[in-house]
């Protein structure tokens, strides 16, 4: 089975696509994994990082609601990396919000009907704690949470802390908490004091490696390229390097159940 993670935080902004787009690049270019990356968010952007101006021709992210799809099938992206998407600012896929709780579980068993070719499934999640959230979080075993800190950083951690938990005890009992990534940190004070409470409400939860404000990683995104590619882009890309491995400690520290 693959090492499945989600990019999960109901707050818009907070760097969930970019990470997942970089972490995709990482896995699969720097450490040859074969990844499936499923943009669970109707805005489409992780998709329109990776296609850069491809076309999407295979199963879209909407049909993964359908219980009688014929064929799942990923569309393969410049870099190798496979992808279910989302066409920009999807209207179907922005309507899946409306379908019954029980849909919710579909994209998961149709995931599964492919998901074995693959190393790692990474899903990247709207900024809602929806039904496509909530799908995300049933097919997922790992989630991971990029905050961007500000004074009301917990307050949004524990809106997404008791969705995960709802789901974990409900619905998927092997879902994890892998993290929270800080993004964008700038070592300010009022970062200072808003870190030191989301690390009072969930200490050992955030990572030890965090990302700073790096305009490179901006330009990654407009270009659809790995963050080591851009121009002045050697330090975020060290960032990213090493939130990656650390991510990897943190779930084989998981998988051998210490
Ligand atoms: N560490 C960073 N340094 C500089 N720019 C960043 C950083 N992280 C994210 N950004 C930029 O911030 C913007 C928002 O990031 P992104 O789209 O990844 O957030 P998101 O959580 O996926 O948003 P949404 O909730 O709308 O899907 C993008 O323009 C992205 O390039
Ligand atoms: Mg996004």
């Amino acid at each position: 089975m693959p090492i499945r993670i989600a990019f999960a935080n109901q707050k818009g902004g907070v760097g969930k696509s970019t990470i997942c787009t970089q972490v995709a690049f990482q896995l699969a270019i720097k450490e040859k994994k074969k990844v499936l990356v499923v943009d669970m968010d109707a805005q489409g952007n992780t998709t329109t990082v990776l296609l850069k101006g491809q076309e999407l021709t295979g199963t879209r992210t909407v049909q993964l609601f359908d219980e009688n799809l014929d064929k799942v099938e990923a569309t393969e992206t410049e870099y190798g990396i496979d992808l279910i998407g989302s066409p920009k600012n999807d209207r179907e896929g922005y309507d899946a919000e409306s379908l019954p709780i029980s849909a919710a579980l579909v994209p998961r068993s149709n995931l599964e009907r492919i998901w074995d070719q693959y190393d790692y499934v990474l899903i990247d999640c709207p900024p809602s704690l929806g039904r496509k959230l909530l799908s995300a979080l049933n097919a997922t075993k790992y989630v991971l949470c990029p905050v961007k800190l500000s004074g009301f950083a917990v307050d949004g951690l524990e809106g997404l802390f008791m969705t995960i938990f709802d789901v974990k005890e409900q619905i998927n009992h092997e879902l994890e908490v892998l993290g929270i990534l800080i993004n964008e940190y700038d070592q300010s004070a009022a970062h200072n004091k808003a870190l030191a409470g989301v690390k009072e409400a969930m200490d050992d939860m955030v990572f030890d490696n965090y990302l700073r404000h790096r305009p490179p990683l901006d330009s990654a995104t407009m270009e659809g390229e790995p963050i080591w590619r851009v121009r002045n882009g050697k330090r975020a890309a060290e960032e990213m390097q090493a939130v990656v491995k650390e991510m990897i400690k943190r779930i084989k520290k998981i998988e051998s159940g210490n």
